[in-house]
């Protein structure tokens, strides 16, 4: 198992092909998907898996486990991901989190350990989420990991999105700073 972040909490992970069921117990929720077309099946998710895995080979990085330090609960996923905006592909912060689990401020820890982390690990100088306007608890999220939002045109999809991002020179000294950065086995 390669660990690629700790927070106080939480444990990030790269996800694994056996990681399918738990994450079918969040990408596979009606409830905490509705603001996706549609919640994902058993293929789905193994393709999310394998889309994950395929982006830490290729760029050091990509969506990770998240997973809680006192129980080893699994409680979904967490991390960067390129995505292209506005001609530019950028690391974009994504996050689900098991519904019984939500409202622990789990995934703002995470997604805040993961903008440092890319900014420590990355030359990239912008971290960004994107989040659609109506997905509030996500863009509750968004707007507390990143210092500046604005609504356009997602070209990979075509519709109106809320860009929320960071700027490496512009970023404040709020963050949950991760208390381990070390890849081990
Ligand atoms: C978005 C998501 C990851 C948040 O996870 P979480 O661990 O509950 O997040 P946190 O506890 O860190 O923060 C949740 C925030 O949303 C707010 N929130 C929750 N429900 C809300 C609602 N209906 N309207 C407005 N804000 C809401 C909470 O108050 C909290 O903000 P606060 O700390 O300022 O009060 C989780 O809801 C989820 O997995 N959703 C489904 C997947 C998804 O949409 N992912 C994002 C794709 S862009």
């Amino acid at each position: 198992m390669i660990v690629v972040l700790e927070t106080p909490r939480l444990r990030l992970r790269e996800l694994e092909p056996d990681d399918l069921e738990p994450l079918l117990e969040v990408l596979g929720d009606a409830a905490a998907m509705r603001y996706y077309p549609a919640p994902f099946g058993p293929a789905q998710v193994r393709g999310w898996i394998a889309w994950a895995r395929d982006s830490y080979r290729t760029n050091g990085f990509g969506l990770w486990a998240v997973v809680r330090r006192s129980d080893g609960r699994f409680l979904g996923d967490c991390g960067p991901m390129l995505q292209p905006v506005e001609g530019r592909l950028i690391p974009e912060i994504g996050y689900h989190i098991v519904r019984p689990e939500q409202g622990n401020g789990y995934a703002t820890e995470a997604a805040r350990a993961c903008r440092e982390w890319v900014f420590e690990h990355t030359d990239h100088d912008v971290v960004c989420s994107l989040v659609s306007p109506e997905n509030l608890p996500s863009r509750a999220v968004a707007a507390k990991v990143h210092t500046a939002m604005r609504e356009f045109i997602w070209e990979k999809h075509s519709r109106v999105m809320c860009l929320y991002w960071t700027d490496r020179m512009l970023r404040s000294a709020d963050s949950t700073t991760p208390t381990s950065r070390s890849r081990s086995s």
